[in-house]
């Protein structure tokens, strides 16, 4: 079974891309909402809270590991995909399989948005230059917490005002998602943009992400889904039912159990 992981509702794009792709694949998925955010933390809080997140998720019978969240598919997740490796489990983050299906675009001038964690970690930058593409980083540290919160649109478009400029200046053709949670406000991004009459292209790693695992994963089951939540949260609550259904199976677990 897949066990999909992030802080929060982001890694949901993901589980949503899947769903789309493969509506019978079964899914736990694992929102650490009590360690949210992820973005302002240490690589080595990142480390611990990732191999939580990893040990709870093969508790629950996930043996196929969908790392939905940039700030731990860097300097975590990447050290330990050989040890996971070596106990049978695979795991799948976002940023190599963004860079793979980019590169394919041929784009000219690209902006990665993220997190802290994730620009601190230079791993776009590097995965990127891998594959021949270069990348130019910007961090957007209130953002993944005003989505989470569920804040009024308001107060996203002031968080996302300097992007409009950045682009602009800078003549961006690609705005990479580099945060599960943004495209969350896609729709933001894009009337910012249109009254701005900048055309740039909004690039979310979601989809290259869910075609990687119908490629390498085994994918099995009936459609069974269950979203486990480290805290309890309405917004994460009502984003599961309105992507996945009123009938949506949401438990916030006991955290002794994370331990
Ligand atoms: N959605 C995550 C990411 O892609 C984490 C955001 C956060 O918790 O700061 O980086």
């Amino acid at each position: 079974m897949i066990g999909i992981f992030d802080s929060g509702i982001g890694g949901l794009t993901v589980a949503f891309a899947l769903h789309k792709q493969t509506p019978f694949a079964d899914f736990v998925y694992f929102g650490d909402l009590k360690n949210a955010p992820f973005g302002p933390k240490s690589s080595e809080e990142l480390f611990g809270i990732t191999l939580r997140a990893m040990k709870f998720l093969r508790e629950q019978g996930a043996d196929e590991i969908v790392a939905a969240c940039n700030s731990v598919s860097v300097s975590v997740i990447r050290p330990l995909m050989d040890a996971f490796g070596i106990q049978g489990t695979n795991i799948i983050e976002m940023v190599g399989p963004a860079a793979r299906a980019l590169k394919l675009r041929a784009p000219k001038n690209i902006l990665v948005i993220a997190t802290e964690a994730t620009v601190r970690s230079g791993i776009y930058e590097q995965t990127f230059s891998e594959n021949g593409l270069h990348a130019a980083m910007m961090a957007i540290p209130e953002l993944a917490s005003a989505i989470e919160q569920g804040r009024p649109e308001s107060e996203i478009e002031h968080i996302i005002l300097p992007v409009m400029d950045r682009v602009s200046k800078e003549g961006i053709d690609t705005l990479v998602f580099g945060c599960t949670h943004y495209p969350f406000v896609r729709n933001v991004f894009e009337r910012l943009f249109a009254e701005r009459g900048v055309e740039v292209e909004l690039f979310d790693p979601a989809e290259a992400v869910a075609n990687e695992v119908v490629t390498l994963f085994q994918i099995h089951g009936q459609g069974k889904q269950l979203f486990l939540i480290s805290k309890d949260s309405l917004v994460f609550q009502e984003t599961v039912k309105r992507l996945f259904g009123e009938g949506a199976a949401i438990v916030v677990v006991d955290n002794t159990l994370l331990d």
